[in-house]
């Protein structure tokens, strides 16, 4: 079967055929003559994940068809078709769209294809494997606590700023050992403007002037970010038991001060930015059902009391680690995968041209009712006991899978445990303002400016009670 036999998804208004929810049968979709080409593109700018939701339900052979333009676009929304695509045993897949994040990462395990991704997800799985991992709770809690310090209860928090900046130098300790003379705050200034505008230049097509400036603000961010780094790397001070030290003394070949750079700057991004998210949805999720925080409290305080947790201390908070997963099924920040077809390929039975482009859309996926009950709501006793064990692979996959899973999965869950069970001990919350809506970029965030109460439970906070560093 060829691709174009997959019916389009439906409009954005309901169908009356398919009403949400309900799968569309396979056969033609609406003709050419029913709605302007490239229907679905505007919706992808404007509300793309309504239009993944749609897509996880329609279609057939585990593809729904998308009008983005002239070429294939299909998102791939069955189990079985996703890991064709994300195992990628042929390799015929590869990451589109990666010449902007070059030029800001340069080569590494996040942009690059083929022989040099092999060697740098083999530096990569070594710096984000279980020596690591298992150091990572204490420096995540001494993080936490300095930053909880700040954390008065007067004003109501930007909870995705408090997060990206704890993470940040969480990270940046784990990467260099110190983030002292590290300037946090710009850093993460000039990530966010690198990540808007990238998402601007890719996703909406305007007047060539309009992009000059987006591009000139791109380049300087790109540049102050690379500088940043570059400044770190050179100024190491080399043999130190941290992830730098342990990329200068690979075995094989020296890497050069570039090589490193590269390395550093995409676990530094890669690490911090989405596990900041997912803790911002976390906290937000919790703020809205003080009877979950309850309980995950009590939790907490037969495994830990009030000090900081190790990492084996993570195993004895299932609802805590629970309430992480179910934030990332709701939440997910990669909130679609993106691969293109390097060469004509099968997938579920059909067709696929060389240059076709494929979506595969955790979050489409995880909020299907196919897979998941009562998909929109905060539920993480669906993770207790086992729950989920006998459901496919793919019907939650927020670190990806196959050849180019998120190596950093471990950490990422070991920095969540931490730094929830920090805040918990320290904090009473509650939701400010509307209720929860996400924004999408590159990553799928908290509405900028979405806030919440966190009230320092007893007279001294986390930070202040007991040292963890
Ligand atoms: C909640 C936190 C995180 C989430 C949701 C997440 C999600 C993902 C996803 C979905 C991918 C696959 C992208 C693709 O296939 O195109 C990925 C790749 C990657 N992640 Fe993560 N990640 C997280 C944390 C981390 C951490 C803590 C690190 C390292 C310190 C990290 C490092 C990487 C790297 C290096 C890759 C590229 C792997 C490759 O292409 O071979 N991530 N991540």
């Amino acid at each position: 079967m060829n691709w174009k036999a997959i019916p389009l998804v439906s409009g954005a208004a309901a169908c009356p055929a398919h009403p949400p929810g309900r799968p569309a049968g396979p056969g033609p979709g609406p003709g050419p003559g029913d709605e302007p080409p490239g229907r679905h593109l505007r919706e992808l700018r404007t509300a793309p994940l309504d239009l993944l939701r749609r897509a996880a339900h329609e279609g057939t052979h585990g593809l729904a068809r998308l009008d983005a333009g002239p070429g294939a676009c299909l998102v791939v929304n069955d189990p079985a078709a996703i890991d064709v695509v994300l195992a990628d045993r042929d390799a015929v897949f590869f990451k589109p769209k990666m010449e902007l994040w070059k030029r800001v990462l340069g080569e590494n395990v996040l942009t690059s294809e083929g022989p040099d991704w092999a060697s740098s997800r083999r530096r990569s799985v070594r710096i984000t494997g279980a020596r690591y991992v298992r150091r990572a709770a204490r420096i995540v809690a001494g993080a936490a606590d300095e930053r909880l310090r700040h954390w008065t209860g007067t004003d109501p928090l930007d909870i995705h700023e408090e997060m990206r900046s704890l993470t940040l130098a969480a990270t940046l300790r784990q990467l260099c050992g110190t983030d002292a003379d590290f300037d946090l705050r710009a850093f993460s200034h000039h990530l966010r403007t690198v990540m808007e505008c990238i998402h601007a230049l890719e996703s909406a097509p305007a007047a060539p002037a309009e992009h000059d400036d987006v591009r000139r603000e791109f380049s300087r961010a790109a540049t102050e970010l690379r500088t940043s780094v570059l400044n770190l790397v050179a100024h190491h001070p080399g043999g130190r038991d941290d992830l730098i030290g342990l990329l200068t003394d690979a075995p094989g070949e020296p890497l050069t001060v570039r090589q490193v750079c590269d390395e550093v700057l995409a676990h530094l991004i890669a690490g911090h930015e989405s596990t900041a998210t997912s803790l911002a949805w976390a906290l937000l999720l919790l703020a809205g059902d003080p009877a979950v925080t309850e309980r995950v409290r009590t939790e907490i305080d037969t495994a830990v009391g009030d000090r900081a947790p190790e990492d084996a201390d993570l195993a004895r908070m299932p609802l805590l680690r629970a309430v992480f997963l179910e934030a990332l099924r709701l939440y997910p920040p990669a909130w679609t995968i993106m691969r293109a077809t390097g060469r004509p390929s099968v997938v579920g039975g059909v067709r696929i041209p060389a240059g076709a482009v494929l979506l595969v859309s955790p979050y489409g996926v995880q909020r299907s009712e196919r897979w998941f009950e009562g998909p929109d709501e905060f539920r993480p006793e669906r993770w207790l006991g086992g729950g989920r064990n006998g459901d496919p692979k793919y019907t939650f996959f927020p670190f990806g899978g196959g050849r180019r899973s998120c190596p950093g999965r471990q950490l990422a869950l070991v920095t969540g445990g931490v730094v929830l069970t920090r805040v918990l001990q320290g904090f009473s919350l509650a939701p400010v303002g509307d209720p929860l809506r996400a924004a999408v970029d590159i990553i799928l965030r908290p509405r900028p400016g979405t806030r919440l109460r966190a009230t320092p439970r007893q007279p001294e906070p986390a930070g202040h009670r007991k040292e963890s560093r």
